[in-house]
């Protein structure tokens, strides 16, 4: 699985720490940006990581700005983008579990690298629970895409 990871300048930090975090445990990870010295609008980078998320079904997205908030309404406006801003580790957990959530964000002026870091992990240790209500569910979620 590859993991596709953004941010805007409130969360370089972060987001390197979070990367080489993930490469160190052997997870393929494409770092779209940005980097030490530049700065851009979080709907750019949330933009740049959700339609990669979207073309490659084998993979997850990870954005970072300085609540998450605006990271997962940006990229939530991408078809096929399930996007879940989230501060602890249940939520992140639940969100791929119950909504099929594709890309987590969270906030680098909100929570800790070590709190990112269990996020990350839950994010991406827990499968879709396919075949049942939550695939229906997510199926109507589809379906408001479809209605716009
Ligand atoms: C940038 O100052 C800040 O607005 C952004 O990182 C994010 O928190 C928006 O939701």
């Amino acid at each position: 699985m590859k993991i596709y990871i953004g941010c805007d300048h409130a969360a370089i930090d972060m987001k390197n720490e979070i990367s080489e975090y993930l490469r160190e445990k052997s997870y393929t990870v494409e770092d779209l940006g940005i980097n030490t010295g530049e700065k851009i609008d979080y709907p750019i980078s949330a933009e740049r990581v959700a339609r990669k998320v979207v073309s490659d079904k084998n993979s997850l997205g990870i954005l970072i700005c300085g609540t998450g908030i605006g990271m997962s309404i940006a990229s939530n406006k991408v078809k096929g983008i399930r996007a879940a801003a989230v501060s602890e580790v249940y939520s992140a957990k639940m969100t791929r579990i119950h909504n099929n959530a594709n890309i987590i964000c969270f906030g680098a002026r909100v929570i800790g690298i070590e709190t990112a870091k269990m996020i990350v992990d839950a994010f991406l240790e827990a499968e879709f629970e396919d075949g049942g209500r939550h695939a229906a569910r997510v199926e109507l979620i589809s379906k408001l895409e479809e209605n716009f």
